[in-house]
């Protein structure tokens, strides 16, 4: 995706990611680890060189911690935000272990655009939230068929405990407090930060674009807790699906085809 390369000034998608991370950590403080816990998923299905999908990728934050632990890993990002893509792209340049797709995962033949199958793991962060119930459960079924034998997908998000609600409630005040806590810095939020990318001349057209297809802010779906993921990864014909992490609210499913 050579043609989503705005500028050649490395600085310039440098600077847009360490944006992007610092606005995701206002919502997820401990995001750093649930990313590390992705790439120890993935080297522990995948060893040393995996073959990686990272979907719905963004800015392909995902595949650069893969690379960072990992330098002999390859990936697929996909995305459909032209915006994101366009950073990512700046950032992979010239790295052929990135291949960047842009695709849409709510529709149905988006795994078509893929370059390679046979994936030693999906991965993915903050993101099926978007995607209504049965379109997720048709990209779960999707899944089951790009990952290979033994390969691993990862989904990452928030996920209550459905068997705690209690101490879900609570856990969902202390993480509403400790958001208060990481944005009192001033940093943007999510609709200040997209303010900001149009405010860019080079991703001003692309942010247009995204807003025709997401709307101004984006479509919130989903939500269910971890044990909807388990059985339906589980339903999907995975030969073993349970939560491989949790911090909070926040936890990383994870099935074993
Ligand atoms: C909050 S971002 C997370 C990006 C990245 N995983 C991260 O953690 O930094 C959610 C991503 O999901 C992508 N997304 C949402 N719906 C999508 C769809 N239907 N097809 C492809 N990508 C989608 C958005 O464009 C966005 O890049």
């Amino acid at each position: 995706m050579s043609d989503t390369m705005l500028t050649d000034d490395p600085t310039w998608a440098e600077g847009w990611q360490a944006s992007w991370d610092h606005q995701q950590e206002g919502y997820m403080p401990d995001r750093e680890a649930r990313l590390a816990a992705l790439v120890d998923i993935v080297e522990a299905v995948g060893g040393a060189a995996p073959l990686v999908l990272d979907l719905a990728c963004g800015t392909a934050s995902i595949s650069r911690r893969i690379l960072h632990r990992l330098p002999g890993a390859r990936t697929v990002a996909v995305d459909i935000d032209p915006a994101l893509l366009a950073i990512a792209a700046g950032s992979i340049a010239g790295d052929d272990r990135v291949t960047l797709v842009r695709a849409d995962l709510a529709d149905p033949g988006w795994s078509a655009a893929l370059p390679e199958s046979g994936f030693d793991a999906v991965v993915t962060a903050t993101a099926l939230h978007w995607l209504p119930e049965p379109t997720l459960r048709r990209l779960y079924g999707d899944l089951r068929g790009v990952v290979r034998p033994g390969g691993v997908v990862a989904n990452a998000d928030e996920m209550p405990p459905a068997d705690l609600p209690r101490l879900t409630a609570g856990l969902r005040e202390v993480a509403a407090r400790r958001r208060a806590a990481a944005m009192a810095d001033g940093r943007p939020d999510w609709d200040a930060w997209w303010d900001l990318a149009a405010g860019d001349a080079l991703l001003a057209g692309a942010v247009a674009e995204r807003r025709r297809f997401f709307g101004a802010s984006h479509p919130a779906q989903f939500d269910p807790p971890a044990s909807w993921h388990v059985a339906a990864l589980a339903a999907a014909g995975f030969a073993e699906s349970g939560v491989a992490w949790r911090q909070g609210t926040g936890a990383i499913v994870a099935a074993v085809r």
